[in-house]
């Protein structure tokens, strides 16, 4: 029997997405306090063939210190990159260890410095790699504890997307998340979720779908292409942080409040005094630019504030124009949506 992750028990599973440089633990702190998420996940460690120490664990994911959940009690899954069955499998069971609930494997990152080291979606090409990897940390780690697998369609094709799903099931995966394009497609819309849906057809472990949700309307049509009802949000959950409640409030039919844009600002100004606390003062005014670039494609009044902030690069600058901002703009108006 393989484990289940039904200790999530909504009946329509909502993921927010591993981003490395982008989703870290004050990330996952703010876009997981409405509880809208079932959980969330670390931006990958990436294996060679070492067994990292405890403390590259925590600094990862410092939430290990708070049982692997978020302030708001979102739980954190570990995710791990790697090609080396051994190395792969003694790291997921330290970080067990450590009390990771669920290990989750990346076949999906495309970067060339990780694919040129067998890392991430170039295993796609050989379906038998993801399977040596997956069975051997199923075999080593404890029994009840769930490993899972997020994967794009294929390298350069989707030729082998059932084979590689098929791979993951053969391994003793417990779920599998399908980003829905190749690593070629790299983030071009559209994501194809209708290829979700095919390969839901030839395997019978729990799937969630992935890729370029960006609305309430985007989620709606991604269930109906994908059949799938789990869904894990990326960019989109970034560029509107209330997009998950506003997704979970339509599926409890409540009218459902919009955030708007003082909202973000106040989310922009507690991101920017977070990371100053923990410590990172010099990455403080990049972090709300890199932000500020995810706002900008969804919100039009984030590109006229992105033009007053896209210069300063000290913290303290950024702090007095957000200041400035959120006294200059008119207080929170909820749009209440109706069904
Ligand atoms: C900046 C960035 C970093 C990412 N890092 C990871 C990662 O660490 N692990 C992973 O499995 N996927 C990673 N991804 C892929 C996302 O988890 C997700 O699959 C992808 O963005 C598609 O979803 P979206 O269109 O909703 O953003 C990353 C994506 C971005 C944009």
């Amino acid at each position: 029997m393989r484990p289940t992750l039904m200790m999530y028990s909504n009946p329509m599973k909502l993921a927010l997405a591993p981003m490395e440089g982008l989703v870290d633990v004050h990330m996952r702190t703010l876009l997981t306090r409405s509880q809208a998420f079932d959980y969330c996940v670390t931006e990958f460690l990436r294996i060679t063939n070492q067994l990292l120490p405890e403390r590259v664990f925590t600094r990862l994911c410092p939430e290990a210190l708070n049982g692997w959940q978020t302030p708001s009690g979102t739980p954190v899954h570990l995710q791990l990159l790697g090609n080396d069955p051994v190395a792969m499998a003694d790291n997921a069971c330290r970080g067990i260890e450590l009390g990771a609930p669920v290990i989750d494997v990346n076949f999906g990152c495309p970067s060339k410095c990780v694919n040129n080291s067998m890392g991430g979606s170039i295993l796609l090409k050989e379906p038998e790699s993801l399977y040596r990897v997956l069975s051997a940390m199923r075999k080593a780690m404890p029994e009840g504890t769930p490993l899972t697998a997020k994967m794009r369609l294929g390298y350069e094709d989707k030729s082998r997307a059932l084979e590689n799903a098929q791979a993951v099931q053969a391994a003793g995966a417990s779920m599998l998340c399908i980003h829905a394009r190749t690593k070629v497609e790299g983030y071009k819309p559209p994501a194809h979720w209708e290829w979700i849906a095919k390969i839901k057809q030839d395997v019978n472990i729990p799937i969630m779908a992935n890729g370029e949700i960006w609305t309430l309307e985007d989620y709606l049509n991604c269930q109906q292409a994908s059949e799938c009802d789990d869904i894990m949000l990326g960019r989109g959950a970034v560029a509107t942080p209330d997009l998950a409640l506003q997704i979970r409030q339509y599926q409890n039919a409540q009218a459902h409040d919009v955030q708007a844009w003082p909202d973000y600002l106040n989310d922009l100004l507690w991101m920017l005094r977070t990371t100053v606390d923990g410590g990172n003062i010099k990455f403080a005014a990049d972090r709300i630019k890199q932000w500020l670039a995810f706002f900008k494609m969804q919100h039009v009044e984030a590109s006229a504030f992105f033009e007053k902030a896209k210069r300063l690069k000290h913290h303290e600058e950024m702090e007095q124009l957000l200041i400035q901002e959120i006294a200059l703009t008119p207080a929170a108006t909820y749009h209440m949506v109706t069904q």
